[in-house]
């Protein structure tokens, strides 16, 4: 059982700030396309879904939109799938909070249960969770 101290320690010492899971959708896209536009100063996100190579088109789109914006952001992307625990475990140990844009909603129980059992702070992009 973890204890908050040492859930503030993991926080810490992750990479990422942010990761938007379901990138590759239409929400996500929004979502990550807002990012590229501009964040907070300093602020680390990444991109995550199951197909590699839909996520690198989306990459290469936010390169883009950031340079549209006057800077270049190429996000790093992350594989994973909700039917792959071991993939949502991974995505949930490298970030402080995941933007879940993953649908239908009703499938994500697997994600809530891996960032329950190794905190990130999550956020799920509709009501009906
Ligand atoms: N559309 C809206 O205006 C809107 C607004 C607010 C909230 N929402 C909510 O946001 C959610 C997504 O809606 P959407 O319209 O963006 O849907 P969508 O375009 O169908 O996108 C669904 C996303 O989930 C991903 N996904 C599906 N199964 C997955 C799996 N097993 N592992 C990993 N990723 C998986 C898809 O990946 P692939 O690209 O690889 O298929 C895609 O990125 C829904 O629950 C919806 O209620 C939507």
């Amino acid at each position: 059982m973890l204890k908050i101290d040492d859930v503030h320690t993991t926080m810490a010492t992750r990479p990422l700030d942010v990761v938007v899971f379901g990138a590759t959708g239409f929400t996500g896209v929004e979502v990550a396309l807002a990012l590229a536009r501009g964040t907070a100063p300093g602020l680390t996100w990444a991109i995550a879904g199951r197909s590699s190579a839909k996520l690198k088109f989306l990459a290469a789109r936010c390169e883009a939109q950031s340079m549209d914006h006057g800077t270049r952001v190429l996000p790093p992307i992350i594989v994973a799938d909700l039917s792959d625990e071991q993939s949502l475990l991974a995505m949930a140990q490298k970030c402080r909070l995941v933007l879940n844009c993953t649908g239908p909603y009703r499938y994500s129980r697997g994600l809530c249960m891996c960032i329950y059992g190794w905190p990130s702070h999550r956020c799920f992009l509709c009501k009906h969770h």
